[in-house]
């Protein structure tokens, strides 16, 4: 009898700490188009595989009247689960709690769950929902922060972690999930700044609202901070799972895979009408992309920051990879600051969890220009270069079209540490376009020529015929093939294939020194 009373007023008191803030906040929460905490996860996790943790955990804060205060759950519910079969741990900060601010307790159970995803090698996810650090804890709910920020820092490149941005995410709150791998923010919904509006009013008089702000137009095409942004919470959390399906749980593992698409891999004639006949013409590489990746289901990454890269997760053969091709529809595909720092955060990721690149080429050259050279495009092209050549996963180039002067070096040539190299005959291999060097090759020539545009024709031509094409390249072997499109498929899922047992090692040291 006594045993039964014990246990129903556990059962009581999970029902009520369920609740968070209450009926009346979870309706106000709801009326703003939000989920709540316990919602979000449902659509996470597979049915009836969360388990939770921390339930019970209360404040000892005493300041301003919160000796009395309760606060269910401590703001933030968090366990782990199966998310499609696979163990994943998570934290989900309940609005409705004290705005799901972070105090000590709140942060010690994030903590936990991040400490046992690193024990136990499973993905973490984030989903921040919070007014911040709790105002009345001082600087307990700093040092909270700070044990999330440090754990972050120890999971990275260990386990993924992921953060969804499902309300506000203000200050320094915002750290957390810039230091996890990958950001999905909630439109409308989700806003990330270090200084709000009113704080930027005061200081640099600038007129803002928080949406202008750092809603997902701000992060999503200026700042580069979001990866992914979703329409509502739903499909958020199933964003996540698609991006979770992608990777491994950890850097010991090989991502998981799906039985191989039944496909034809003899030659595959319409790859050989993706590019437009005049070399000058732009095209949109994710066609490209599309046609040779299984299912034509390509993850894209940051889609709208940087477009003149295209980054994202796919599928060969079943088996996961990393994709990192040039634009031509955007700049002409060049690479600039943003792309290059887009790409070679990219690269690491992959490299961090065993996730083969490849890697296709139709690129100009490195942006020109003051505004490039004064924001670094020495120091920022260069993570391109380093990333490459630090990396130890199978890659695979496949150079389509342009492959100029330094990006070429920079987009995995063979010398940057590419396994293996495929051109297209469409290739044009050289150290700048064929106008450009004649220009500079013949200066004098052109212009004490009687007819200085046809001396420039004749030598463009003489240029094109002997470099920009890709057996130059082939000749000293800096490309392994020359291949028909119609044989890409093919050629790369070979590759890939032979380079699953690939090892490779390099010198002991703590670690290199990216430019950053
Ligand atoms: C304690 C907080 C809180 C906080 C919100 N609440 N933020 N309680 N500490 N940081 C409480 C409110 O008092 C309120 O309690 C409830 O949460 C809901 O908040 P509202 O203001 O009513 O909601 P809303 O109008 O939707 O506005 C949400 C908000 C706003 C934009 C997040 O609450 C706000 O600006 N909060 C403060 C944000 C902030 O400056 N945080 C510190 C950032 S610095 P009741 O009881 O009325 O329901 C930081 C440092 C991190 O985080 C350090 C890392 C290094």
């Amino acid at each position: 009898m006594n045993n039964k009373k014990q246990i129903s007023t556990l059962h009581k008191k999970r029902s009520e700490a369920y609740l968070g803030g209450g009926k009346e906040k979870i309706v106000k929460h709801h009326k703003t188009g939000k989920l709540t905490a316990r919602e979000r996860l449902a659509l996470l996790f597979d049915p009836d595989t969360f388990q939770e943790q921390g339930l019970f955990m209360r404040h000892r804060c005493t300041n301003f009247g919160m000796t009395d205060k309760e606060f269910p759950g401590e703001g933030v519910v968090t366990g782990m689960g199966s998310v499609d079969g696979r163990l994943t741990y998570a934290a989900s900060q309940d609005f409705t709690v004290a705005g799901g601010s972070v105090g000590e307790m709140t942060a010690k159970k994030i903590a936990n769950v991040m400490d046992q995803a690193l024990k136990t090698g499973d993905p973490f996810v984030f989903i921040n929902d919070s007014g911040g650090a709790r105002i009345q804890e001082g600087v307990d709910a700093l040092s909270g922060y700070g044990n999330i920020f440090y754990r972050n820092v120890l999971l990275s490149g260990v386990v993924p972690q992921i953060s969804i941005i499902a309300g506000p995410c203000a200050g320094g709150a915002a750290y957390s999930p810039a230091l996890t791998d990958f950001i999905i923010q909630v439109e409308h919904e989700g806003q990330m700044f270090i200084t709000g509006p009113s704080v930027i009013k005061q200081v640099t008089g600038e007129d803002v609202s928080s949406e202008e702000l750092g809603g997902v137009e701000s992060h999503s095409h200026y700042s580069g901070v979001v990866h992914f942004t979703a329409k509502n919470g739903k499909e958020a959390m199933l964003l996540c799972k698609r991006l979770l399906s992608f990777l491994p749980s950890n850097n010991t593992e090989e991502p998981p895979s799906l039985p191989p698409v039944s496909q034809m891999m003899g030659p595959e004639e319409h790859l050989r009408n993706l590019l437009p006949e005049d070399p000058k013409e732009p095209y949109d590489i994710l066609d490209v992309i599309r046609n040779i990746v299984d299912k034509a289901d390509f993850l894209e990454i940051q889609e709208h920051f940087a477009p003149n890269i295209v980054i994202g997760f796919a599928r060969m053969s079943g088996h996961t990879i990393g994709v990192v091709a040039n634009q031509p529809s955007v700049k002409a595909g060049v690479l600039d600051i943003d792309s290059s720092d887009k790409a070679a955060r990219f690269i690491r990721f992959c490299n961090a969890f065993n996730i083969p690149i490849v890697t296709f080429v139709d690129v100009p050259g490195f942006m020109p220009g003051v505004d490039q050279e004064y924001g670094g495009i020495i120091r920022h092209g260069a993570k391109m270069l380093f990333a490459y050549g630090a990396t130890t996963v199978p890659k695979v180039t496949v150079i389509l079209r342009k492959a100029y002067g330094g990006a070429y070096l920079a987009m995995c040539s063979k010398e940057m540490g590419a396994d293996m190299v495929y051109a297209w005959p469409s290739a044009e291999i050289a150290v700048m376009g064929a106008e450009g060097a004649t220009s500079i090759l013949y200066s004098k020539e052109i212009k004490e020529a009687f007819d200085p545009k046809e001396l420039q024709e004749e030598k463009t031509k003489e240029y094109k015929i002997a470099f920009t094409t890709p057996y130059a390249a082939a000749g000293r072997g800096y490309v392994d093939d020359v291949i028909d499109p119609a044989e890409t498929k093919m050629a790369i899922v070979t590759a890939l294939e032979a380079l699953r047992t690939k090892r490779e090692m390099r010198p002991q040291k703590k670690h290199g020194l990216i430019p950053l």
